[in-house]
Formats: structure tokens, C-alpha cells, sequence
């Protein structure tokens, strides 16, 4: 066995000869960065070794993050003998946090406002009963005592008792003078007896969870299964985002060691946290929590299941299940309700999944007529095209740009986080927003677009991503690791430091944005449209409202379409949750949904990859495409020429 000290938290370790460094580490909790999910491409696990040897293996990539001097990449690292280790940087670990939503930022506080009349039925009930104690004339069994009161006096045939509720039943209904409450799941034509408490509860409120599993984010919303109303809504980073920054990575690190289990706990133990803490906002005890409806990307939802993700990723592409079934959320780790079942929604694909079968049913997309597109813009880019006759999806991998993620100053939209950005062109100057009118702490996906569009159209950006180097500012500099623009300097900023956006950030932003364009013109062109036909683009994803869809346009991420084609939907895959999560109508319009729709695989698409390196400039390579761009740039050029002759 070897001892490792990790610095600066000083936790220490104990593990066999030979563990990988990566392991060792997520195994003591000490939080690293691994976006590759340990493939040895990204370059954020670096460590210091302070004292000690460890065995390294070459690398074999060109690393995204360049390594710095004196570090080793964890994951290409093994123990050997004991070593101190310095943790350099938490990354997005070290902004966990939970982030509270106030109720005036929704679109309806109450589910029932988005349901069509009548149509409010949550999945769960509870009914009062008085039982006759058994005696020697009717010695029945305690469950079947209370199936028998629900068949004769409710009119409830074939329900079924849950087992997990046994062990404890005798002495409740003993205890409780054998009167009690149940409660009841419904789960579709099946009815399932879910638990059983002493006396008369049906006052104690119903209530329910709606979770948006995000692959960086997490988002939780308490809801009242008796009025509807949305009582709380917090979110925070998904843990596993030190266990890889997107599905891909999160795949190949889950079939390392016990990955699996590791990113089965730590989404497990997210969503209980954001649960915990809602409930505590709200004053609500978690035993009244009886129902859970959650929607993820097929993997997120493997991942949440404790399923192998593996053949996800491998060739034809097959979920190990599209429509799981409620499950007690005990045995999916979600330690924290003692009392829930939940509901993970329906995938259509490997890579569409169960957050977009919701965003769709939270839109109005399937009972238009106009051609509608739906972009949900997150770690992966999602995106369905279609009306209430037919729809067509695809999905790609866009990494954690848009959420703050693998950006030097990148945070999630949080005070301080800046979200709005004006550069004059001709000093150079930046006028920013921040989220709450914080002092500047960092940079939110919304705001890197805004900063990079800016840059761009004040020539300060090159169309290939690179700063420009004949502009003299001493807001463009060389640092250790290429070019950067000072957005905020340290004096000013909230953190003690400048904070940047550097060449590899704009990188990562221009690889989100190409591979989103090169989806959509594939989508589009699959289904024989052109660009002009759409008659409405929805939003949806983690900067809903906050983007600023003129300089979404200007750096190439959406189609260039009058401004009054594009409208949000906020977070519809929580929007969908918590429809599914309150109404049995459209739980089983979910279903329909994913029935109804064409999945279009862009991995084996020949043309993918040639439009995405098309959409490696700002905007395009192919300036056609966006001709409100090139005539802005032209006339900023006229501008200029004009004020240089004058
Ligand atoms: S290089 Fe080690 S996790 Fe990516």
C-alpha cells in the first residue's frame, strides 16, 4: 500500500501500488478536473508532485489545457511508494455551489397555469382509511387486509403492494390503531401501494420533484402535488463534471475501475443535495416527497439508473433501455426521500434523450403547423425540427462551453458571473453586465458569446479565432499560453485577478458553435428545407433568456433569421419534468412524442464533419449564410475607411 497527502486540503489516502493517481484521488474525494474523463487529451488534471515518485506514461495527445512545468497529468500517472501531492487548480469544482431561483424568474409558478383544464393529475394520491382490526373470524393478512379496503370501499382493483413497505407495515397499522394513510402510485393502467403512515395525513401536503439532469448542470423544483403551486428551484454543477466534461468522456470513465459507480453516486448525490435543499428552503419534511420525475440525456439517465452507458457510445448506438420504469428512489441511491418513486423520461435516442422528449412536450412544437426548430444549447447541442405532423432530432457534442465550462474564467451565470458585453471599436474599451450587478468574478456562456461576438466585430478577433495581432491595446497580450484580451483588470474585478479570454477559450466557444451550425444545416438539409423556411427557432438550455441571439448570429451558433423568429422556452426539460411530473395526460403524451419522432445519427453522417470545419470561422466560412453579418462588417469597414479619409 502506498500513502498519499493530497495539498492543499491535506487529505491523506491509502491505496494499492500502481492505482492511477486520477482513481486515487476521486476515491479520497479530492475534487480534480478530468474533462477527458481520463483519456489523456484534455489536460486539466494536472498535479504537482511535491515529494515522492510516481510512474508516468508517455503522452500520447496533443493536449487541449498545455502542461505546465514540473506537473504530471493524473490520469497518465501511477502511485508508487508514497508521495505528497499538490492540487493545482479545482476548476469547475471549486464554484459548486447551490444557486436558488426566484419564483419571479419562472414562466408560471404554478404547473396547473401551463395544463390544460382538467388535466392536472399527479401520479400519486393519498387515501385515508380505518381498517377492522383482524380477529379469529377474519384473520387476514395486514396488506391484503388494506388491498381489500381499497377494492371494496375505493373501487381500486389489482393493486399492487409494494415489497420495501412490509417489513415495517405490521407494527405501523398496530401502532397507529389501524387507521392510517396510503398512498397510491399510478402507473398507467397499473396502481402500486407505495407506503402506508399512520393516521389521518391527507392534510400533510403531496409533494413532488421535478429534475432537469443535466451533464454539468443540475437543476431541482419542488412542487406541490395538491395545488400545483412551484414552491422552490435551486440548481448546481453536476458533480461528475470532475469525472468528465461531456457524455462522451463520462462513457469512458464509467468503464474504467469502478467509474460507474463513482458517477452513479456523485449524480445521485447531487440530486439529493439540490432535493435537500429545496425541501429545507421550503420547511417541507422529505417523507411527504412521494413522487420524482427526472429527465436527462440517455446517458445522464444511465448514468442515474446505475446502467453501463458503454453501448451508447459503440456502434449501432442502443440505449440499454428508452422508457424506464418507476423505480423506488432508494434503489437508484437517492438516499435523502424515504418515500418517492421516481420516473426518468423516455429517450428517443442514444443521443436524444428523455430532457428533450421533455423540452419538446414543454413547447408547443408538436401541435403547430409552422416549421419549428427546437435547440436545446447545453454541454450537448439537441435539436428537433418539425411540426404537429412530423419531427426529425439529432444531437451532437458541443463540450461545456455555454455553461462556463473549460473557459479560463469561465463560471455559471451567478452574481458576478458577466453576461453582457459592448466593446467600443474604437478604444477597445468593454462595457459590461454582470449577473445581479456583481463585481466581475467571471465569465457565464452568455457572456462569452456576447465577449467574443464583440471582439470579433471590433476587429480585435480574427474569422479564424485567433486575436489580432496588429491591433495595439494593452488589453491584447501574450501570456504563458498564447494570446489573450483583458476583459476586467484585477483592480476591477471581484477575484484579485485579470480576468481574460484567451485563444483556447474562443477555441472551445467556436467548436460549441460549429458543431450546433453544422447540426442544424443537417437537419434542415435531411428533411429537404432551407434555413429561410423556419418559421420560428426555440431556445432552450441553460442561458434561455440571457442570450443575446443578434451575437448568437454574428459568431455563427444560430441561423441568420429575423430576430422575431427566435423566442425562449427556458429550461424545458424542467418545464417537461414537472408536466409529466403533475399530469397523466402528459406523461403518456411523452411516450406518444418519442414515438412520433425520426432520430438522424450525425456520428455516421458523412457531411457532419465537413460542415463543422466549414463553421470553424466567425461566423462561417461560407459568409452567404449570413449576409446580416457581412453587411454589418461591411459597413463598419465603409466606417472606418470613411473615418481614416476624413
Ligand atoms: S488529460 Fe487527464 S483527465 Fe484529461
Amino acid at each position: 500500500m502506498a500513502k498519499i497527502h493530497f495539498e492543499p486540503k491535506g487529505i491523506e489516502s491509502e491505496v494499492p501500488e500502481g492505482t492511477n493517481l486520477l482513481e486515487a484521488a476521486h476515491d479520497a474525494d479530492v475534487p480534480i478536473n478530468a474533462t477527458c474523463g481520463g483519456a489523456g487529451v484534455c489536460g486539466t488534471c494536472q498535479l504537482k508532485v511535491l515529494s515522492g515518485t510516481v510512474d508516468e506514461e508517455p503522452i500520447q495527445h496533443h493536449l487541449r489545457h498545455p502542461k505546465s512545468e514540473g506537473t504530471v497529468l493524473a490520469c497518465r500517472a501511477k502511485v508508487k511508494g508514497g508521495a505528497e501531492i499538490l492540487v493545482l487548480d479545482e476548476g469547475l469544482t471549486s464554484v459548486v455551489g447551490v444557486k436558488k431561483r426566484e419564483l419571479s424568474e419562472m414562466l408560471f409558478t404554478s404547473v396547473r397555469d401551463a395544463l390544460e383544464p382538467g388535466d392536472f393529475s399527479p401520479p400519486t394520491r393519498k387515501l385515508h382509511m380505518e381498517l377492522a382490526p383482524p380477529s379469529l373470524d377474519d384473520p387476514t393478512g395486514d396488506a391484503d387486509r388494506i388491498l381489500r379496503e381499497l377494492r371494496n370501499k375505493r373501487g381500486l382493483a389489482n393493486v399492487v403492494i409494494d415489497f420495501d413497505i412490509l417489513p415495517a407495515l405490521s407494527r405501523t397499522v398496530r401502532e397507529a390503531g389501524w387507521e392510517v394513510t396510503v398512498t397510491v402510485l399510478s402507473k398507467g393502467n397499473h396502481l402500486r401501494l407505495i407506503n402506508v403512515e399512520p393516521g389521518d395525513t391527507t392534510s400533510c401536503c403531496q409533494y413532488g420533484i421535478a429534475v432537469d439532469v443535466g451533464t454539468t448542470t443540475v437543476v431541482a423544483q419542488l412542487i406541490n402535488l395538491v395545488t400545483g403551486e412551484i414552491l422552490e428551484e435551486a440548481s448546481d454543477y453536476n458533480d461528475q463534471v470532475r469525472s468528465g466534461e461531456d457524455v462522451i468522456s463520462r462513457i469512458v470513465y464509467a468503464g474504467k475501475g469502478d467509474g460507474l459507480g463513482r458517477l452513479h453516486e456523485q449524480v445521485a448525490d447531487t440530486i439529493d443535495r439540490l432535493m435537500q435543499h429545496v425541501l429545507d428552503e421550503a420547511g417541507v419534511e422529505a417523507a411527504y416527497v412521494s413522487a420524482v420525475v427526472a429527465a436527462g440525456n440517455t446517458t445522464m439517465t444511465h448514468l442515474l439508473l446505475g446502467l453501463p452507458p458503454r453501448y451508447i457510445r459503440e456502434a449501432p448506438y442502443v440505449p440499454t433501455i428508452a422508457f424506464p420504469p418507476w423505480l423506488r428512489a432508494s434503489r437508484i441511491g437517492l438516499k435523502g426521500l424515504p418515500n418517492a418513486y421516481v420516473y426518468c423520461a423516455g429517450s428517443l435516442a442514444s443521443y436524444v434523450g428523455g430532457d428533450i422528449t421533455a423540452g419538446v412536450l414543454a413547447s408547443d412544437l408538436a401541435s403547430g403547423e409552422e416549421l419549428t426548430l427546437y435547440i436545446d444549447v447545453g454541454t450537448n447541442g439537441e435539436m428537433v425540427m418539425g411540426n404537429a405532423d412530423w419531427m426529425v432530432a439529432c444531437s451532437c457534442s458541443a463540450g461545456p462551453a455555454f455553461e462556463g465550462g473549460g473557459i479560463r474564467h469561465g463560471m455559471r451565470a451567478v452574481p458576478g458571473a458577466i453576461d453582457a458585453a459592448d466593446i467600443d471599436p474604437v478604444s477597445l474599451e468593454p462595457r459590461l453586465g454582470t449577473v445581479a450587478g456583481a463585481a466581475p468574478r467571471g465569465i457565464c456562456g452568455s457572456g462569452l458569446i456576447e465577449l467574443v461576438a464583440e471582439m470579433f466585430t471590433a476587429n480585435i478577433l480574427e474569422p479564424n479565432g485567433k486575436l489580432n495581432r496588429t491591433v495595439s491595446s494593452n488589453r491584447i497580450r501574450k501570456a504563458e499560453h498564447g494570446y489573450e484580451y483583458v476583459v476586467v483588470w484585477a483592480a476591477d474585478s471581484g477575484v484579485g485577478e485579470d480576468i481574460v479570454v484567451n485563444e483556447t477559450d474562443i477555441d472551445n466557444l467556436m467548436r460549441a458553435k460549429a458543431a450546433i451550425f453544422a447540426a442544424i444545416t443537417l437537419l434542415a438539409e435531411s428533411v429537404g428545407v432551407q434555413m429561410s423556411d423556419i418559421a420560428r427557432v426555440q431556445i432552450a438550455g441553460g442561458f434561455g433568456a440571457k442570450l443575446n441571439v443578434g451575437k448568437a448570429v454574428t459568431i455563427g451558433l444560430l441561423p441568420d433569421l429575423p430576430q422575431s423568429t427566435f423566442s425562449y422556452v427556458g429550461n424545458g426539460s424542467l418545464t417537461g419534468a414537472s408536466l409529466i411530473l403533475c399530469s397523466a395526460r402528459k406523461l403518456e403524451r411523452s411516450v406518444e412524442l418519442v414515438q412520433k419522432m425520426s432520430y438522424i445519427d450525425l456520428s455516421s453522417n458523412p457531411d457532419f464533419m465537413g460542415r463543422y470545419v466549414s463553421a470553424l470561422f466567425l461566423p462561417h466560412t461560407d459568409m452567404s449564410l449570413f449576409p446580416s453579418v457581412e453587411a454589418e462588417l461591411s459597413s463598419q469597414i465603409r466606417t472606418a475607411a470613411g473615418g481614416e479619409t476624413s
